[in-house]
């Protein structure tokens, strides 16, 4: 039931703390302060070559994130791919590799293909995913649950932020048992995750402020712009796509390092630019591309937790730039924690526009047909 929420949607938004502190106690050992010990038990990532990982959707999206921290702390070579494509067109596959599905449903047509292909090559697989009786949870040689709960709103939002919780836990193991960390650094990333539902119930304070950006910014637009630097580029796609479902307004989600070559010419004052720029080693390549943004009179919506960071603008450049504070994080979890006034962005605009938000038109929650 909805309870005191307008949609299913908002109320798995504001449910994040709850599921994610659920899926990280299923992965870690909070006062050990390690991976769990089944955990690092379901698999060697010493023995691991490679890691494959497919999915569609918003769970692509998350593979795209956990990309970043599997190669960065435990120098595992990550690719990703959309199982749509994954599945036609033979990819070649190194002895080694672990084939793991990222799915919400554990039944998406695709997904499923593409882990069944694997499974048929000879390699290893995992499921990660929040439906744990499902077809590929039954399938897969490693099962890896999310433990968000039911969600009923088509717009995935705290199966989303589940999975980061439960691949960046996957991080740190790897990072583990591949010798790439030693216990204190363990502690010190395990310990970041596990703050991690405090920092979103943080996060979601921003509701009321994203709620007027929403209104005044979004809604009565006809073309969003994305824009985000490592991690928070994939986190940026999946913005996009979460307003486009729900909003119906077209959103492109870029690389801000790729602005210069071609989308800028996008850029005009009926174009905002949601820029979502945590405090990371990239944070001031982010805020010069903010600049190049606002002073071509692109209306900017900054989302940041270091603000007094923001080199000033001035005269007209000034006054298109909205910023909008977030908590302060780690970067290791920003991804986590900037995922909820991505999300709450597309609910605002969506509410403001009227649209069915939990079941916007021509999608299903399950994709279970070609
Ligand atoms: O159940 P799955 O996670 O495999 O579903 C994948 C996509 O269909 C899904 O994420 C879709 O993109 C959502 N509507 C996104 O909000």
């Amino acid at each position: 039931e909805k309870g005191a929420f307008r949609h299913f949607m908002e109320k798995e938004v504001h449910e994040q703390p709850e599921s994610c502190q659920r899926t990280l106690s299923a992965y870690l050992d909070p006062v050990a302060k390690s991976v769990r010990a089944d955990i690092k038990a379901s698999i060697d990532f010493k023995d691991i070559t490679r890691l494959q990982i497919i999915a569609c959707g918003t769970a692509y999206y998350a593979g795209c994130i956990a990309k970043y921290a599997f190669e960065k702390i435990a120098g595992l070579p990550v690719d990703v791919e959309v199982a749509s494509e994954f599945r036609y067109r033979t990819p070649a596959m190194t002895a080694g590799s672990l084939a793991m599905a990222v799915s919400q449903s554990g039944e998406t047509a695709d997904t499923l293909a593409a882990l069944r292909w694997c499974a048929g090559e000879g390699l290893k697989t995992a499921a990660l995913v929040n439906v744990h009786t499902s077809t590929m949870a039954r399938e897969a040689d490693i099962l890896w649950p999310t433990h968000a709960g039911p969600e009923i709103g088509v717009a995935s939002t705290k199966a989303f932020t589940a999975q980061l919780s439960a691949l960046l836990s996957l991080v740190v193991c790897a990072a583990v048992q591949r010798g790439k960390i030693d216990a204190a650094q363990e502690a010190h990333y395990v310990q970041l995750l596990l703050e991690t539902p405090g920092l979103i119930s943080q996060a979601l304070v921003m509701d009321s402020e994203l709620s007027k950006v929403a209104a005044i910014d979004l809604s009565k637009s006809s073309d969003v712009i994305y824009l985000g630097r490592g991690a928070m580029f994939p986190l940026a796609l999946e913005g996009a796509l979460k307003l486009k479902e729900i909003s119906y307004i077209h959103a492109e989600g870029y690389a801000a390092g790729e602005l210069k070559h071609g989308p800028i010419a996008l850029i005009d004052e009926k174009t905002p630019v949601v820029v979502i720029a945590p405090d990371d080693e990239l944070f001031e390549k982010t805020a010069s591309n903010v600049q190049e943004v606002a002073a071509r009179g692109g209306r900017v919506i900054m989302i940041t937790c270091v603000p007094e960071k923001v080199p000033a603008l001035s005269g007209d450049a000034a006054k298109s730039l909205k910023i909008i504070k977030g908590p302060a994080c780690d970067p290791f979890i920003a991804p986590i924690i900037y995922s909820v006034p991505i999300q709450l962005l597309a609910y605002h605009t969506a509410v403001h526009k009227g649209t069915d938000v939990d079941q916007p038109r021509n999608l299903a929650k399950s994709v279970t047909v070609e």
